[in-house]
């Protein structure tokens, strides 16, 4: 694995294996590699030649600028990783490579509607930190597609909305939610947690599991559900900052005629030191569901 932190390295990289037609697949992340990223580059490899990965803990996309200098950094065990997942090339570039101009006076790219609410809501700039970080890389790497993780389910439907806004000719690539043996999601920021609240948080897919259940039972009052699902968060300790049940498509609310299937339940919120988020669409309910009636039958 060649690892690069100059744009000039990256792109010569790039341009010999353009010129031997190689098909390169691209995954962003900010580093503090898990389970989870691997899988996105497993992804990635079964539908490409080479792939390209990034590590950059961009400051555009943090609102709290403690949350930016405590974010995990553990290079040396990502680069080690990375190369054994099979990573042919590692863009690690530093802040000035790319913000020269500083991230507050450089151009940012926002796209409207679908980042006002839910994390958008409660990270402002969060979004807009995101979209211009993925637009740089993506003018950097020129990848035909890129993997992102559907835990960060607003996020990918930013990066898809942009996408298709700006002309960006790279196909987006969703990949499920790596999960805990208890259910947690996994993500760089359960660091934050001690033992006994990683236990804690398995909360968070038991009641989206309860939810996606009373839904596909008929369940169309929403907004009770969503309401109770917070109210038994926040008396477990958590401090959560939105239970949602949204259509899928365009995080839009749902009418009493949407069907189960095209309604995804999404949730952030606060235990200890970490903001967790996470999502479960309706469909991949039923599916678990399903194969769990099968392995018990
Ligand atoms: O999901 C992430 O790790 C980040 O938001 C991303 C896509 C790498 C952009 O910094």
């Amino acid at each position: 694995m060649r690892v690069v932190t100059q744009v000039s390295d990256l792109r010569s990289l790039l341009n010999a294996w353009r010129r031997a037609d190689d098909e390169v697949s691209f995954v962003p992340t900010m580093g503090n590699i898990h389970e989870g990223h691997l899988s996105l580059i497993e992804e990635a490899r079964k539908r490409s030649d080479r792939i390209v990965s990034s590590i950059f803990v961009n400051p555009m996309q943090f609102d709290r600028p403690n949350d930016y200098g405590r974010y995990p950094r553990t290079f040396e065990e990502d680069k080690r990783q990375l190369q054994d997942a099979g990573v042919d090339l590692l863009f690690n570039p530093p802040a000035e490579v790319i913000y020269p101009r500083g991230f507050e006076n450089s151009t940012y790219v926002d796209v409207p509607g679908i980042t006002d609410i839910l994390c958008g809501a409660h990270r402002p700039g969060h979004f807009r930190g995101v979209a211009t970080i993925v637009c740089k890389l993506f003018n950097l790497v020129q990848p035909k597609l890129a993997v992102f993780g559907e835990k960060d389910y607003q996020q990918l439907l930013v990066v898809r909305r942009m996408v298709e806004d700006l002309n960006i000719p790279v196909e987006i690539v969703g990949a499920p939610t790596s999960r805990e043996q208890n259910g947690l999601a996994m993500s760089s920021r359960n660091n934050y947690l001690s033992d006994a609240e990683r236990q804690q948080a398995a909360l968070i897919f038991q009641l989206m599991c309860e939810t996606a259940e009373q839904v596909i039972a008929g369940s169309r009052d929403y907004k009770i559900l969503e309401a109770k699902a917070k109210q038994v968060l926040a008396e477990d300790g958590f401090e959560p900052d939105y239970f949602s049940i949204l259509t899928l498509e365009g995080l839009n609310t749902p009418s009493d005629m949407s069907p189960p299937d095209e309604l995804v339940v999404l949730v952030a919120a606060h235990l200890g030191q970490a903001r967790l988020i996470d999502n479960l669409p309706i469909h991949q309910y039923t599916a678990l569901a399903e194969s769990k009636a099968s392995h018990a039958s």
